[in-house]
């Protein structure tokens, strides 16, 4: 084991410096040389975002071998007898290989279909008003935001769709059928196992379903209320009857998360924003000090300040003498020396957030960073998500911002300012609140395809079915079981799991919840800011520097003191939102009443 841990270092030292010069500097040499070394080894760790079309389908590459070899050699061992229990556990995690477990013909056919996924979506765009071209990213997010023209958008949703999702839908019943073979060669049944395989709780799918029915009244108060304000706007004869809300007018290509709409739905408007963004452009912030004040708060904290690594070599703006892939990352080398992000920062208050979340991870990786490398993760998937937005929650309370003199106010406190507070509140509530189904949904659809619990020939109906059901949205026009909407969502194509967020957005309010105990007992959560107390951020190291070492309710337990997910410090923390829009929302239906056949022709025999 100990050499296995010494080799792992080597091996992926190696694959993540390729894969970092790659993505940040995309040319075909970089490429040509990353995939010389690893095809699919590690997909859900390390995105490799292929831009190039050209790919050498070669599994007989160097460290997909010997990782393969590694692997066989481990499960030969009796494991599951050992009586060390950290050495039982070392073997349980690297028992299990994932997708280069299939044979070599069946795995350059799931790398190739991957390849075509990814591809079809990544090549993506579409044409509006005679120009075409048009990107997701930056033309369509744009358009998505802050258009408010109901046709325009509607337009724009429905090309998307057309592009980006309908030519995979065959494509992604070939990748069910390869994953599932994978997941038979790793000794489970079917590949959501295989994806719920690090989550280690037999019942998982069952606990997020009932974490979930716990917020579905909450969800249904804020849905009803934006769309009584949508309602205003766009006026009730482009609203169903059924209570739904039309897909394309919250403000994300996937009204995945509402913030977008945040001037349409302000409980006042005329009061001061809290997107801090202009006063940020106004005081000269650039990406640098975004990261700078980011560590400061870390530090103040007690929390480990970034490596010298980290500030030389991170990239922290968009080039532009090279194409780079934009998405944020954050990067553990491996060698316990060199840590950095990747990301293009603009000077917004959303890419504030952002750095503090990939902080996050960063500072996960060098808390646990002498752990053997099988427990270099997250306790689970969603507490690596959650650490940077933890503190993110503090860092964006209205006092705080105030404190770091991005916010102005004649009075010391915001904090008795009601106005302002509610309006606080609706903000992170269009972010964290509305994204819950939807984090939840991608997953549960996988899931039932995957087990097979619903057939390919109802792929669409499927996701329509958790789109109208959890969220409570319609599409704008009928779909048919030849379009595959869930195809043009990122992760869909490029199979990277998403439950992880849900978790996370549920976890980091448990952990806020913990930390104020510590920090600040005595005032609401949702104004609470532990900046500088170094108990607090002694209580969060402590659980960081576990990795995944022990199992993930043990690391919640020592964090929370219960081992189990809890949507109650959520509903705590948006207290006074609920009262208010219960009052808001008096003359409104909560929730929806939709016949999934009114927006899916059904397939036909
Ligand atoms: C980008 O990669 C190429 C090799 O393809 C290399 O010659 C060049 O120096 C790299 N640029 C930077 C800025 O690292
Ligand atoms: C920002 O830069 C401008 C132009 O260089 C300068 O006039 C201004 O004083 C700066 N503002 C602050 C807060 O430093
Ligand atoms: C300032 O605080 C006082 C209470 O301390 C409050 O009555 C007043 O409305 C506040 N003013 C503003 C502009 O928030
Ligand atoms: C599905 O809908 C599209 C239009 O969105 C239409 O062109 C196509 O004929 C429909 N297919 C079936 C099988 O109904
Ligand atoms: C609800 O409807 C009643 C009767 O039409 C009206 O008086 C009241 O103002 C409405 N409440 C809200 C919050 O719109
Ligand atoms: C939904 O609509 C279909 C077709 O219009 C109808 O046959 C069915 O009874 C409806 N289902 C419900 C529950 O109303
Ligand atoms: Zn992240």
């Amino acid at each position: 084991m100990l050499e296995y841990d010494k080799r792992m270092e080597e091996l992926n030292y190696e694959i993540v410096v390729a894969n970092f010069n790659f993505n940040t500097n995309i040319t075909a040499e970089n490429q040509a040389y990353l995939v010389s070394l690893v095809v699919f080894l590690f997909v859900s760790l390390l995105k490799i975002i292929c831009l190039f079309s050209v790919f050498k389908l070669d599994v007989t590459k160097k460290l997909n071998r010997e990782q393969k070899e590694i692997w066989k050699k481990a499960i030969r061992y009796d494991y599951k007898h050992f009586e060390d229990p950290l050495l039982r556990r070392l073997f349980e995690k690297i028992s299990v290989l994932g997708i280069p477990a299939l044979d070599e013909e069946d795995s350059v056919l799931f790398t190739s279909i991957t390849t075509e996924l990814s591809k079809t979506y990544d090549q993506a765009s579409i044409c509006l008003a005679g120009k075409c071209g048009l990107d997701l990213d930056p033309d369509l997010y744009r358009l998505m935001a802050h258009s408010r023209d109901y046709e325009e958008l509607k337009e724009i949703w429905i090309k998307w769709r057309e592009q980006a999702g309908r030519p995979n839908r065959q494509r992604y019943i070939d990748y069910i059928r390869l994953g599932n073979k994978a997941a038979i060669a790793n000794g489970f049944q079917t590949l959501d196992d295989l994806w719920l395989f690090p989550w280690e709780t037999p019942d998982f799918k069952q606990q997020v379903e009932t974490i979930w029915e716990e917020l579905k009244p909450y969800y249904q108060k804020l849905h009803a209320y934006v769309r009584m304000r949508l309602r205003e706007f766009y006026g009730s004869e482009r609203m169903p009857e059924d209570g739904t809300i039309p897909a394309h007018i919250l403000g994300n290509m996937w009204s995945q998360s509402w913030g977008n709409i945040y001037d349409l739905v302000a409980p006042y408007p005329n009061r001061k924003s809290l997107d801090v963004t202009e006063t940020m452009i106004a005081q000269n912030y650039t990406a640098m000090d975004m990261f700078r004040l980011s560590e400061k708060f870390f530090t103040d904290l007690a929390l480990i300040p970034m490596p010298e690594s980290f500030w030389r070599y991170s990239m922290f703006t968009k080039p532009t003498d090279r194409k780079v892939a934009c998405h944020a990352t954050a990067w553990d080398f491996y060698n316990r020396k060199d840590f950095r992000v990747k990301m293009c920062t603009s000077v917004t208050m959303k890419d504030l957030i952002t750095v503090h979340h990939e902080m996050g991870h960063i500072q996960y990786y060098l808390q646990y960073k002498d752990q053997p490398v099988a427990f270099r993760e997250g306790a689970n998937p969603g507490f690596h998500e959650a650490v940077g937005d933890l503190l993110a929650l503090s860092v964006s309370t209205p006092n705080h911002l105030k404190k770091i003199n991005l916010l102005s106010s004649e009075n010391d406190s915001l904090a008795y300012d009601p106005e302002i507070m509610l309006n606080y509140q609706l903000k992170m509530a269009l972010d964290k609140l509305a994204f819950l189904p939807f984090g939840y949904l991608m997953d549960a659809y996988r899931w039932d395809l995957f087990s097979g619990k619903v057939s390919a020939a109802k792929m669409n109906e499927h996701w329509w079915w958790y789109r109208i059901n959890y969220q409570g949205i319609s599409p704008p026009i009928i779909r048919n079981e030849t379009d595959f909407d869930a195809g043009a969502k990122f992760h869909i194509p490029a199979g990277v799991e998403y439950i992880r967020y849900f978790v996370s957005f549920i976890i980091q309010f448990q952990f806020h919840k913990s930390l104020c105990n510590i920090a600040q007992p005595n005032i609401p959560l949702y104004q609470c800011d532990i900046d500088g107390n170094h108990e607090a951020g002694e209580h969060l190291a402590k659980m960081l520097r576990l990795g995944s070492s022990v199992r993930w309710p043990e690391a919640m337990k020592l964090m929370t003191g219960a081992e189990t997910m809890s949507a109650q410090p959520l509903i705590e923390y948006f207290g006074p939102l609920f009262q208010w829009l219960d009052e808001q929302i008096v003359n409104e239906t909560i929730g929806w009443r939709a016949n999934i056949s009114d927006y899916i022709a059904v397939a036909s025999s």
